[in-house]
């Protein structure tokens, strides 16, 4: 995570600005973005894969204020679904630099991204491609696709995020020979654009060994099209997926080495097939917001269970961030308000919930005179965590709060119970 920076007082400072100043004026619990801290890590990711395109992935965290972050440092951006392309198109995004993805994108999403002239789309099955050409058709237009390719490379993450191996439910398997029928489909309609192939092997990966492996199979996918089926591909697309440290445990690979393996092998190979060497893209979610992100909860109340552990309970929880409970997630937390001189006691940061699964930090040890009032912080939220949040319990969802240079602005404003209260009906 971004390293907490904090004042003589103990008081941590976001974008500049004291947590004390910011939870007076936003409240708590708040997602503060540092937003100078988000931008460098988008021009990391083009400096470090100059040459190729960095699709920022809106999954991990979207509203119109990031979007235009995201194009003003240059990136282009992938969506997945109506919702987000929605977004991404209300703040002004170039639709050329927008990419579609998704395993079950409806008729009335993809008629939307034509008719918004989306750069690309990402096709995931035989459906969908039938769908997207009449579609096409309708319209006369001819739609540049990606095809979506199961590589087989068990990545090793949490298996709800691991996403190339073949038991799942994304792409045209490699293996199988659908990837390679399914680019026979798409030049056979007549009215699609073939660009190129699409990897993506799963999320929150260290080991880069696992991007070289996808990369060299889905080239050879690539040179049998381009032999077999007489067409140039211009495009090759890796994905996403960059682990980043959550804990002092993690150690991430810089995105600059990842860069040099991922476009060393792509040179290798396609030297090794005498291939024209392919556009590359990649699709960074996780590793641009993720670090630049702490939520600021307030401590409500302090139980010391006797022998095992204290539980501190904050505001917020496994609604605004259900990744410890979903994924078994790991988190830091910190006391964000004030300096302390106790000892260290461990604890659990837990929620509000109605229910023990409730955490938001499984064991972290904090100061042992931590009590209520006391602002805690959790490092590393930016991805996946606003953009899973839910209302559980009829708790409204945190704003997001951007700072920079000592100044903060509400890019996400806080929900109230009115804004639950406006979708009941009767
Ligand atoms: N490209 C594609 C096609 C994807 O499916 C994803 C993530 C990404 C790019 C971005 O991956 P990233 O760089 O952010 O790892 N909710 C889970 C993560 C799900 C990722 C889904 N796809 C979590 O909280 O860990």
């Amino acid at each position: 995570p971004q390293t907490a920076t904090k004042d003589d007082g103990g008081v941590l400072r976001v974008g500049g600005k004291p947590v004390t100043e910011l939870a007076a004026e936003h409240g708590t619990p708040a997602y503060l973005l540092d937003e100078e801290d988000f931008r460098a890590r988008c021009r990391t990711f083009r400096t470090a894969f100059a040459g190729a395109d960095v699709y920022y992935a809106g999954k991990a965290f979207l509203s119109k204020a990031i979007v235009r972050m995201v194009h003003e440092e240059g990136l282009h951006l992938d969506v997945c679904s109506g919702g987000e392309l929605a977004t991404a198109l209300a703040a002004g995004m170039d639709p050329a630099k927008i990419g579609f993805h998704g395993n079950n994108k409806s008729v009335g999403e993809l008629g939307r991204a034509l008719d918004a002239g989306v750069g690309r789309i990402i096709v995931d099955s035989f459906d969908e491609i039938e769908r997207l050409s009449a579609l096409a058709v309708e319209r006369g237009v001819r739609p540049q696709v990606m095809i979506r390719v199961t590589v087989g490379v068990e990545a090793h993450t949490h298996e709800f995020i691991a996403t190339a191996h073949e038991d799942q439910k994304f792409g045209f398997s490699l293996s199988g020979g659908e990837a390679f029928r399914a680019a026979g489909t798409i030049l056979g309609a007549g009215v699609l654009e073939l660009r190129g192939l699409h990897s993506h092997i799963g999320s929150q990966i260290f080991d880069a060994s696992g991007f070289e492996v996808s990369a060299r199979r889905i080239l050879s996918l690539h040179k049998r099209i381009v032999d077999e089926l007489g067409v140039t591909l211009p495009e090759l697309d890796l994905g996403g997926g960059f682990g980043i440290a959550y804990t002092s445990q993690d150690d991430p690979q810089p995105a600059g080495d990842l860069a040099d393996r991922m476009n060393k092998i792509v040179d290798d190979e396609c030297a090794a097939l005498g291939l024209d060497r392919p556009h590359l893209s990649v699709e960074p979610g996780r590793a641009i917001v993720g670090p630049a992100v702490f939520t600021l909860y307030e401590v409500g109340t302090v139980k010391p269970m006797e022998g095992l552990r204290t539980y501190v309970s904050v505001d917020g929880g496994m609604s605004d961030n259900i990744r410890t409970a979903l994924y078994d997630a790991s988190y830091s937390a910190t006391l964000a308000s004030r300096t302390s001189h106790a000892g260290p006691m461990l604890a659990r940061v837990v929620g509000k919930h109605c229910e023990s699964g409730d955490v938001v930090v499984k064991d972290e040890f904090l100061p042992a005179d931590i009590r209520p009032g006391d602002l805690l912080a959790v490092p590393g939220t930016g991805a996946y965590c606003r953009s899973m949040a839910s209302n559980y319990n009829h708790v409204p969802r945190p704003p997001v709060v951007a700072v920079r240079d000592g100044q903060s602005r509400v890019i996400v404003r806080r929900e109230t119970e009115d804004d639950l209260l406006a979708l009941d009906v009767g």
